[in-house]
């Protein structure tokens, strides 16, 4: 398939030239699609859908649960970084999967021949918020429930709780998904819907308010799995220790695992993703990081589910200087999307987007979805804790490659080392420092989602794919004019700043 933008790049290449941000705008045409009215909607690997075009980046000054929980309920994806042990990165993994109480797994249950007063005991001593409970006759089997209302009509605690639990049920298959629980218990018009297997052992449940509230409740595009758990990533890193953590993060029903290397076209990593695809077949792997497009072509022929293109652009990077390698980061997404088109394999533009401009330019050259790192560092729900400096606040971001983070241990095969190395012998590729204290990362969402559906009105595109199929380039521009210019600025806006203060 040809697209609109493969002369421009064609030109570029022609002229031996390669783009990145800077150097690119992308072209209006004629529009019927108001910003408000398109679809954010896309993938971030062959089986995995975002709501919106955003995944946050696996480091350790950005994606812990607390902002994988907010980027997920945005409709996007956060990566737990790995720079910590394989058990506490399975249990940040768990604290966002477990989040939104979707489907329950592992309901707390009592026994038909437990007394109230026995269950009423057990509550406060555990202090459980809620009063609902499955009930196990003695072959583990389920015989009803216990509600709140058997509580409130029960006035002899003594009796035992066969003689009070509701019998009439309403259960579902194992493998009721969200939306059929939610259909469900809609028209039964039952609070709680317990899953049984075939032999009617309780296997899972959901309860009402949890699945009204994921399925209309805020008004936000959460990004959920088919239990109604918000999705999480994880980045990994290569070889057997690799594979011990995709053991962990499987059991905590992680969505997608990322081989997150600096050079994702090497043997270590194309043998990794052959293992884990082997033993876990129904597991999404993101590969990366390319910039060439038979990388990106070796990598779909591996198995890979999707692809993170980029090596170098990030705000933190030092690879460029240090090893001299690299390719333009608008130019790396055309030509890598170019050479998987109709593969079905999505890409992730990863790093170097430093205004909410960059997103629909990553996604007119090719991308499916952007990993940010810079622009989500700093916020109220990233590690790491606020500092004063001359008087503004800040909070510290540091790249993976860096001294700081190698020292750690547990990511030095990222960049290509076998071993850990003496603090003497490591040789970085990335800086640390920091970065503007930037408060909720809603307000930076909405500004970039926001700045994102502007590109797409402009361009006429409703939908993502559109934006990929639509979009054509101009270039080079005058960076002045593109800026604002001839004025002195007394007022920032929240979606334009264009280097950090340093004083007041
Ligand atoms: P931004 O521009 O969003 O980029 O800050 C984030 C991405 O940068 C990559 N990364 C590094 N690249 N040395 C590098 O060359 C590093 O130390 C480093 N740390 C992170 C990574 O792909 C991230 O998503």
């Amino acid at each position: 398939m040809t697209l609109r933008k493969d002369a421009f790049f064609e030109k570029m290449d022609a002229l031996g030239k390669a783009v990145s941000f800077d150097h690119v705008r992308l072209k209006t045409g004629y529009s019927e699609v108001m910003p408000d009215d398109v679809s954010l909607h896309t993938r971030l690997s062959r089986n995995i859908p975002l709501r919106s075009p955003i995944v946050s980046a696996a480091m350790d000054t950005v994606t812990e649960y607390r902002l994988a929980i907010e980027i997920a309920k945005w409709g996007g994806i956060g990566f737990i970084h790995r720079n910590l042990p394989p058990e506490e990165q399975a249990f940040q993994v768990a604290q966002v999967k477990l989040h939104l109480n979707g489907r329950i797994d592992r309901p707390r249950t009592v026994k038909t021949t437990d007394t109230i007063e026995r269950v009423l005991a057990y509550i406060r001593e555990k202090k459980f918020a809620f009063d609902t409970f499955p009930v196990l006759d003695g072959d583990e089997k389920l015989a009803g429930m216990l509600t709140k209302t058997d509580f409130e009509f029960c006035t002899d605690p003594s009796l035992v709780v066969s003689e009070v639990m509701s019998r009439e049920l309403v259960t579902a298959r194992c493998e009721t998904t969200i939306d059929e629980a939610y259909n469900l218990m809609r028209r039964s018009k039952k609070k709680v819907l317990p899953l049984i297997d075939d032999n009617g052992r309780l296997c899972g449940m959901y309860v009402w308010q949890d699945v009204l509230r994921i399925k209309t409740g805020s008004g936000l595009p959460h990004n959920v799995d088919k239990n109604g758990n918000l999705r999480v990533g994880a980045a990994i890193g290569v070889g057997d220790k690799a594979l011990e953590r995709v053991e962990l993060l499987a059991r905590k029903k992680i969505d997608a695992v990322c081989i997150d290397t600096a050079h994702g076209d090497s043997r270590s990593v194309h043998e990794t993703l052959r293992e884990i695809k082997r033993h876990y077949p129904d597991l999404d792997v993101v590969v990366g990081n390319v910039s060439e497009g038979a990388s990106a072509r070796r990598l779909v022929d591996a198995g890979a589910d999707a692809i993170k293109i980029g090596q170098g652009p990030g705000s933190i990077c030092t690879t460029r200087v240090i090893a001299g390698i690299g390719c333009p980061q608008v130019t790396a997404i055309y030509q890598c999307e170019k050479a998987i088109r109709g593969s079905g394999v999505p890409l992730i533009a990863d790093g170097g987007i430093r205004h909410s401009g960059d997103i629909p330019i990553a996604i007119g050259a090719g991308a499916d979805s952007v990993m940010l790192g810079n622009l989500l560092a700093g916020t109220k729900e990233a590690p790491g804790e606020i500092t004063t400096y001359r008087g503004m606040r800040y909070k510290s971001y540091r790249g993976m490659g860096s001294i700081g983070a190698l020292q750690s241990n547990l990511s030095n095969d990222r960049y290509g080392q076998k071993e850990p190395q003496p603090k003497d012998r490591i040789v970085p590729e990335g800086v640390e420092g920091m970065v503007p204290y930037k408060d909720e990362i809603r307000e930076v969402l909405i500004q970039l989602l926001g700045g994102l559906r502007k590109g797409m009105g402009y361009v006429g595109a409703a939908t993502i794919k559109e934006l990929k199929e639509k979009a054509d380039f101009c270039s080079p521009v005058d960076m002045q004019e593109s800026h604002p210019h001839d004025v002195i600025i007394t007022k920032e806006p929240p979606n334009y700043r264009i280097t950090p203060k340093e004083e007041n």
